[in-house]
């Protein structure tokens, strides 16, 4: 028997003035998205930026449903539109973010499996590291430089 263990590197900024310019920008625009969660169950309001090789940002907020399952989370949405409208472009960079009326989001939010199972993916069509930032509404950013940091023993293709 042999211990092992999973290591997750990620960068934190305290602010968003110490992100690089490009990200800065691509998590204000993850902000104004969030401004379009439809989160009438949960309230908790989560907006998406993806940003492509050839320089279009891609826009997710959640979308809830009253048959709770049928709705979608803002990565996910921002990730397939991105499929959808720019077929075979490489993804670079996706920021997540999310606001409540009733009380301050402060800490980083995390994506769920679902959607980093779906990142994991999407980094291997594009052939490049998925550069993953997360906020709160206010708050530190976490970035990942790269998804398979993020989801440990994945269920990948190879399996099949
Ligand atoms: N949600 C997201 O949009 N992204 C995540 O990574 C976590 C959760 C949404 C789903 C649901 O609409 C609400 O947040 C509460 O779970």
């Amino acid at each position: 028997m042999r211990k092992e263990q999973f290591v997750c590197p990620y960068e934190v900024y305290d602010t968003m003035e110490e992100l690089p310019q490009q990200d800065a920008e691509l998590m204000r625009r993850a902000h104004e998205a969030a401004r379009n969660a439809y989160a009438p169950y949960s309230k908790f309001n989560v907006g998406a930026a993806l940003r492509l090789a050839n320089g279009a940002i891609v826009l997710g907020n959640n979308v809830e449903n009253a048959a709770y399952p049928s709705g979608l989370c803002a990565e996910r949405v921002a990730m397939f539109a991105a499929m959808a409208q720019y077929p075979g472009v490489p993804f670079e960079a996706l920021a997540v973010t999310a606001w409540s009326a009733s009380k301050s989001i402060e800490e980083p939010v995390a994506p769920c499996g679902a959607c980093r199972q779906v990142m994991v993916e999407v980094e291997q069509v594009s052939k490049q590291p998925l550069r993953v930032l997360c906020q709160g509404d206010t708050g530190p950013i976490m970035v990942f430089d790269g998804v398979e940091s993020l989801m440990p023993f994945i269920f990948l293709d190879k399996f099949l």
